[in-house]
């Protein structure tokens, strides 16, 4: 767990935050234990921006990685630290695949942090059904 904490604290360190001066850094665990790191990326016309976890999860995904066990959030304002809770687009981002026990570990340090499961932080996301 602390391991994966500060892998997210070292994501961080590259956030590319210039309009909204947060910082985000993630990283998700594979089943098979691979580690994926993310930052947010922010975009002059904001739209484009992307956050931390779905850098992360994208950069798996186009690596062959679809089986995820957890992923840790850490974030903040330039030398702060809160404990982030995803935003809905992450959230419905990682409901395309990762299972309803998914762990979402919102980090202050490596010790201060809540774990909530995917089912619990969107009880009901959107699904195709064909
Ligand atoms: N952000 C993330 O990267 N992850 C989150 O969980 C919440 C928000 C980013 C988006 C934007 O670059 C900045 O934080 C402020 O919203």
């Amino acid at each position: 767990m602390k391991e994966l904490i500060r892998a997210a604290f070292e994501a961080r360190k590259y956030s590319y935050s210039p309009y909204s001066h947060f910082e985000v850094g993630a990283a998700l665990e594979c089943e098979d234990g691979t580690v994926f790191t993310g930052c947010n990326v922010e975009n002059a016309a904001y739209g484009p921006s992307n956050c931390a976890e779905r850098t992360a999860i994208f950069k798996a995904v186009s690596e062959g990685q679809k089986n995820f066990k957890r992923i840790a959030i850490v974030g903040g304002k330039k030398g702060e630290s809160v404990a982030p809770a995803p935003c809905g687009v992450c959230r419905q981002v990682m409901s395309e695949f990762c299972k309803p026990d998914f762990e979402i570990i919102m980090a202050k340090t490596e010790d201060d942090y809540e774990v909530m499961t995917l089912s619990e932080l969107l009880p009901k996301g959107f699904i195709l059904d064909e």
